[in-house]
């Protein structure tokens, strides 16, 4: 007895000393506060998913067939579900019914699915419908498109949408594989995150493959008139017949970027690397799906002014997509490492005065958003706490804006050639697998700091971290092409306008210049402007966000077509809420945003208007 203890003990410790080991490290990790699923106990590996997309009543049907390992041996699985309705489940080859119930619902998490298992069962078939209100999707009538003659279908997955159109264990510290078989109307193309198709077949059924084990929120489909044009050999764009063109135009450069990003940190593991423009209702700039960046199509401005989305989102397939932030709580080491990176790969293609000028937008921003929340609020600082919360509120200007500026420092205080290497063997050490904050320091204690305490005060690395503002070892950020700007504005109300936009011409430049102008402009100022540099009409989303915002606050009539054009057709978040935000300032202002936004909210998918009505209650 004594001895079959001892030896069972000794077992327990052995094991237990050979996933420390195989982890490279012993830092605690902590449970997902955004999944009900128990990943310890029972596991998903591999999703078979066969689907059908029903535009008459708006719904995906189907079966998620799931490869699951039983680790525990428990008697049962949890699957993170929001809004879908279970018909059946059933296990194993042979498809024998299973018992399934439902825990508590809750109003962010949706509703734990648990289902029945035993020590044999390595499959799980789960029968299942989404509701009309499906988180994650957006039903396009055919008008809501640029042909208006065929509907069109997209997914938004993360952060904890995944689970509103497939039962799925739901967190980013999970990862699996997956095969879809994907039957839409014979019409219409459907794109997955993963190998597609490049042109719509005759039965309108259509197979994709996802060979690289990925966690749920990079879950993807869209549906529509689709038609595909290579860039170069590995890069291409997805767009409506109408568009293709001129997507393909503002994309040029993707092949230049991949083999940027690759001279950096190391190969693009994916295979191809393609970019889907949709609908403007979509409802970010860009979304990193696997294989298959979502973009706006706010970013086709003409010039090639705004293509660093496409750098952000292809830095993805390293930070994010290949070391994965283990929960939202640790979303920086997604997005900041992404800002970092996409600013290096901005520097490699377009030089160092582009990279340095959308570097001093990302201060601004930075400093913006710590007055905005305060210098004192757990909200500013890196590693976040929304537990309890919707984890998409985590995604501010925070886990970019000072994720980026913490890495700056890193490198201002290794050296370029230090971090660069350093980076380059983290995502190596640590491709297809989730990590969290405490095992990032811990690895940059490791292999950056080791122990040198000079270089550990010029990191600062617990301020940056665990502590909100922003900290004083923030490196200096100047454009030079900004100081001109910066005297501009100086004697704006000294010498006439005229001529101004032959030296402020480029998207930058304008930015820089609508967010410093100074406070309190005069109608005849806003007029002047406005005849100066063609505002009003501008063809670039980014400029029209930013001179509408300053328009709704001065009162500048001019405008008001165009601000309720914008709002109607474009449903990317991060200009909407700014304007509304701006007109609800004022009582007719924000009788006037209730006016447009009764018409323009059902253009908007599920992640704006739930953000817009919160902002207009
Ligand atoms: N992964 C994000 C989008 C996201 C973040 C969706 C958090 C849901 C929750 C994507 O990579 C992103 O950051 N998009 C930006 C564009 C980028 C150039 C900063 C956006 O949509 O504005
Ligand atoms: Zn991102």
């Amino acid at each position: 007895m004594k001895t079959t203890r001892l030896l069972l003990a000794l077992l327990v410790f052995t094991i237990s000393c050979n996933q420390k080991t195989s982890q490279t490290d012993n830092v605690e990790t902590e449970k997902d506060p955004h999944t009900f699923s128990e990943p310890d106990k029972a596991v998903v590996k591999h999703l078979d998913l066969d689907i059908k997309v029903n535009f008459d009543t708006k719904q995906i049907s189907g079966k998620a067939s799931w490869s699951i390992n039983n680790i525990a041996k428990t008697d049962h699985i949890i699957f993170d579900t929001k809004l879908l309705e279970i018909q059946k489940v059933t296990v194993g080859a042979d498809e024998k019914e299973t018992k399934f119930s439902f825990g508590a619902v809750d109003s962010i998490l949706g509703k734990p699915l648990q289902i029945e298992i035993t020590d044999a069962d390595t499959l799980v078939h789960i029968y299942y419908t989404t509701s009309k209100d499906a988180g994650a999707l957006q039903w396009l009538e055919p008008q809501q498109t640029l042909g208006k003659k065929q509907p069109f279908l997209f997914t938004q997955s993360e952060p904890i949408l995944a689970r509103s159109w497939v039962p799925s264990q739901d967190g980013p510290g999970i990862r699996f594989t997956y095969n879809a078989t994907v039957s839409v109307p014979k019409e219409l193309l459907a794109v997955m995150s993963a190998e597609n198709p490049q042109q719509k077949n005759a039965d309108g059924v259509y197979h994709f493959k996802q060979t690289h084990p990925i966690p749920s929120y990079l879950l993807a489909l869209a549906v529509g008139d689709l038609a595909f044009k290579p860039v170069d050999e590995r890069t291409g764009v997805y767009a409506e017949p109408a568009m293709l063109e001129k997507a393909a135009w503002e994309f040029a450069d993707m092949g230049k970027m991949v083999t940027a990003a690759e001279k950096l940190y190391g190969p693009y593991r994916w295979g191809r690397y393609d970019v889907l423009v949709l609908p403007p209702s979509f409802p970010y700039g860009g979304m990193e799906n696997p294989n298959l960046t979502f973009a706006t199509p706010t970013v086709i401005a003409g010039d090639r002014s705004l293509v660093s989305l496409v750098a952000h989102e292809l830095a993805h397939s390293w930070s994010g997509n290949l070391v994965t932030n283990a929960t939202w709580n640790d979303m920086w080491l997604n997005e900041g490492f992404t800002t970092y990176f996409q600013q290096r790969i901005t520097e490699a293609v377009y030089g160092p005065a582009e990279a340095k000028m959308q570097e001093v937008l990302s201060r601004q921003a930075l400093t913006d958003v710590v007055k905005e929340k305060g210098a004192t609020s757990k909200d500013t600082k890196l590693k976040g706490d929304y537990k309890g919360r919707d984890p998409d509120e985590g995604s501010s200007d925070i886990v970019y804006d000072k994720g980026y500026a913490f890495l700056q420092t890193i490198e201002a205080a290794a050296g370029r050639e230090k971090f660069d290497a350093f980076l380059k063997d983290y995502f190596n050490t640590y491709a297809f697998q989730s990590r969290n904050t405490e095992q990032f320091v811990d690895y940059l204690n490791k292999e950056l700091i080791k122990g040198d305490k000079a270089l550990a005060g010029k990191i600062m690395v617990n301020e940056w971290v665990y502590q909100p503002g922003i900290p004083k070892n923030i490196p200096p950020s100047i454009s030079e092409d900004f100081t001109k700007i910066d005297s501009a504005i100086a004697n704006l109300r000294k010498a006439p306008v005229t001529g101004l936009h032959q030296h402020i011409k480029s998207t930058n430049e304008l930015l820089y210049f609508l967010s410093h102008l100074p406070a309190g402009l005069t109608t005849g100022e806003m007029v002047q402007l406005d005849k100066e540099f063609n505002f009003t009409p501008s063809g670039n989303s980014e400029v029209q966000a930013a001179w509408y915002v300053l328009a709704i606050h001065h009162q500048y009539h001019p405008a008001d077509a165009y601000i309720e054009k914008f709002l109607t057709e474009v449903g990317r978040r991060k200009f909407l809420r700014p304007l509304y935000k701006e007109m609800i300032k004022t009582p007719d202002g924000k009788a006037w945003a209730q006016r447009i936004y009764a018409k323009a909210r059902a253009n908007y998918h599920p992640v704006s208007y739930t953000t817009i009505d919160e902002l207009l209650k």
